[in-house]
């Protein structure tokens, strides 16, 4: 048996030479003032026991990590007729871009990348009586706390400076793969992306998928296996954009990545782990974060390959 408390307090160590290296996500006007000398991290298992070391208990912005959320309860929604509105294929770009947008007809690539998760929101939107109180309700169970909530200054200071993705929503929209009003549209997706939790929420939110072969069924968002299944493929093959491989290679488990620092990772079967360093990379990955879950599969020779 693997004594994770011990694993995780290794790596804690470990990782501490990195301090330093990369900054926090500036573009976000409020992300740029989060202290970045932050490290915690925090193991759920399948069977029910959890793991923490560091700032574990400290809620960070989720980011792009809320994207995965999204993706559950639009497939729930809608089923396979979603992918007519959005692609499953790695996008070898960054989050933010819009090159293969214009060259594909406004069918983003995948549900992870900026443009496709605008659709989800636009999905959402045109779905759920009460947008905002039906997803917070759905994160909400999935994470188990009932306090974790939209941070509405983190989503305006983001709203008010969101260029490039109002150029993506506008182009979305001239290729009719918006319905509502672009301005809805942008106001939810960055209320979405604004949800903060800590390591332990984000990994208990996150066991909902590696126990993939459990009923998923959260406040009226239900997903088959198979669903479940092909989430955590998606999440292995663009959860995080450019470095989708890197992450892959280095790691070896599906997750997803957010520039608030977050990582959330999955072991199929055996447990969800979130990391948080506020750090990023040019590719707005986290340095400590993707360190860290390289030396916890290393160690533990506990990855899906
Ligand atoms: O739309 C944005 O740019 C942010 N709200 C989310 C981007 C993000 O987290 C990308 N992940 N690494």
């Amino acid at each position: 048996m693997i004594n994770y408390k011990a694993v995780l307090d290794n790596i804690s160590k470990a990782v501490e030479p990195l301090s330093g290296q990369g900054r926090n996500a500036d573009y976000i006007p409020a992300l740029a003032n989060v202290n970045p000398d932050k490290f915690g991290m925090c193991i759920v298992t399948t069977g029910g026991k959890s793991f923490e070391t560091g700032d574990s208990a400290e809620r960070f912005s989720l980011q792009s990590i809320s994207k995965v959320f999204a993706l559950a309860v639009c497939l729930s929604l809608r089923g396979e007729s979603l992918w007519k509105r959005v692609g499953k294929e790695p996008s070898g770009t960054a989050f933010n871009s819009l090159v293969q947008l214009e060259v594909e007809h406004g069918v983003p690539r995948n549900p992870f990348i900026n443009a496709g998760a605008l659709v989800l929101a636009d999905i959402m939107l045109t779905s759920l009586e009460h947008p905002e109180e039906d997803f917070i309700a759905f994160v909400r169970e999935l994470c188990g706390s009932s306090t974790v909530n939209y941070n509405l200054e983190v989503a305006c200071s983001e709203r008010k400076t969101a260029y490039l993705n109002a150029a993506i929503a506008n182009l979305l929209k001239f290729h009719s793969n918006i319905e509502c009003d672009v301005e809805r549209v942008l106001d939810f997706y960055t209320k979405i992306c604004s949800i903060e939790m800590n390591c332990k929420e984000l990994a208990k939110a996150f066991l909902a998928f590696a126990n993939h072969k459990e009923k998923f069924s959260y406040a009226g968002v239900s997903l088959t296996s198979s669903q479940v299944k092909r989430m955590n493929a998606i999440m292995q093959t663009c959860g995080f954009y450019d470095e989708a491989g890197e992450f892959s290679y280095l790691v070896g488990l599906p997750g997803k990545s957010g520039v608030g620092g977050g990582i959330a990772a999955i072991y199929p079967g055996c447990y969800s782990v979130a990391v948080w360093s506020p750090r990023l990379n040019s590719k707005g990955n986290s340095i400590m974060g993707m360190k860290a879950l390289e030396l916890l599969t290393t160690e533990t020779m506990e990855s899906i390959f």
